[in-house]
């Protein structure tokens, strides 16, 4: 099969397209046909390892020293299961599924093989395959955000960083369970974050958030600690009394598979829409980390696997 392989640790270059052996599924595990993926910003930091001297070491200690142990990476797919291990008997050949995962990767491939009771779920058919690929990893990461924070109707949430793939869906997700929502992000992206539900939006590079009388319930970080640390030192200023301030890299969320089938359920409602900034074919992927590394793309990258 096609696939990308991460050849050592570096810039987007170091991504190579190859022919590799196409997996074979065990007991409880489904091979899926993978027809699209998306480059995460975790993604983007596996490959370059560009983290603090400590975070390094333990990264290399857990993906591999000079090079990730598996070096087929992506965490996000949507396709169709193509055959299943003998013991696995939670989908049938031929159903569309999406889903994530952030231990096993392998998605930048044309198959891989995951187990059935991972992160994986039915894909909604209403949406196309990068749709659902845009779905998973912001959602997932939004979802167990929200609900660490308790987010209830007519609270006001501040999401900071609001056009990101995280982001994107925080508003969202934050909208459905009937907060109020400000949204900060830069000009470019301001249409973007109201055409998602926030009723107020502050473009950053324009005006200090904390210049205004509101206060939040909740001021939640999708930006990343390393980029947003000194504005939310300012931000706490903004807190309502008895609010709450949380970063998506505060801990390691605990993600589930029955937020995916939600995530899932909304998007056909209606209730939440992926943001697709980008398409790349696979071949283009080294590209689309370029791309991705800048820090400003609007939502989520996809790739579609031919
Ligand atoms: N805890 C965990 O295990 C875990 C797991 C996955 C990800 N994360 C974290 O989640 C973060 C967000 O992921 P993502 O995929 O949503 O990122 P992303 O799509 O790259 O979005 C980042 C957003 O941040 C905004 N931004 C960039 N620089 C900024 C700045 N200096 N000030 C204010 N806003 C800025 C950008 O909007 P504008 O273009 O409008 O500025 C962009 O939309 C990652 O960086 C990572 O730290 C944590």
């Amino acid at each position: 099969m096609k696939a990308v392989v991460c050849t050592r640790y570096g810039p987007p270059d170091v991504l190579r397209l190859e022919e590799i052996a196409t997996p074979v599924p065990r007991k409880n595990e489904v091979r899926i046909r993978i027809l699209a993926t998306a480059v995460t910003s975790s993604d983007c930091y596996v490959r370059g390892l560009n983290l603090s001297p400590a975070y390094r070491i333990m990264a290399r200690l857990a993906l591999g020293w000079n090079a990730p142990r598996q070096p087929v990476l992506g965490m996000v797919l949507s396709g169709e299961v193509d055959s299943v291990g003998p013991d696995a008997k939670s989908f049938d050949v031929g159903e569309r599924v999406f889903g994530f995962n952030r231990h096993l990767f392998g998605t930048y491939a044309q198959f891989v093989c995951w187990p059935e009771d991972g992160l994986l779920a039915t894909r909604p058919t209403t949406l196309t395959d990068d749709e659902a690929a845009a779905i998973p990893y912001g959602g997932l990461l939004a979802l167990h955000f929200l609900r660490k924070a308790d987010v209830r109707a007519g609270q006001r949430v501040l999401v900071y960083g609001a056009s990101g793939a995280v982001g994107t869906s925080a508003v969202q997700l934050a909208r459905h369970f009937g907060a109020h929502v400000t949204g900060v992000c830069s000009t470019a992206n301001v249409d973007l974050v109201a055409s998602l539900g926030a009723t107020t939006v502050i473009d950053y590079t324009r005006e200090d958030l904390t210049d205004r009388a509101a206060r939040y319930d909740l001021i939640f970080d999708a930006v990343g600690k390393r980029k947003s640390a000194a504005s939310l030192r300012q931000c706490r200023r903004v807190l309502a009394p008895g609010g709450t301030c949380l970063s998506v890299d505060d801990g390691r969320p605990k993600l589930r598979r029955e937020d995916l089938v939600l995530l899932g359920e909304l998007a056909t409602k209606g209730e939440i829409r992926p943001v697709i900034d980008r398409t790349y074919a696979l071949d283009d992927i080294v590209d689309a980390h370029r791309y991705v590394d800048n820090g400003h793309k609007r939502g989520n990258v996809v790739i579609t696997v031919p």
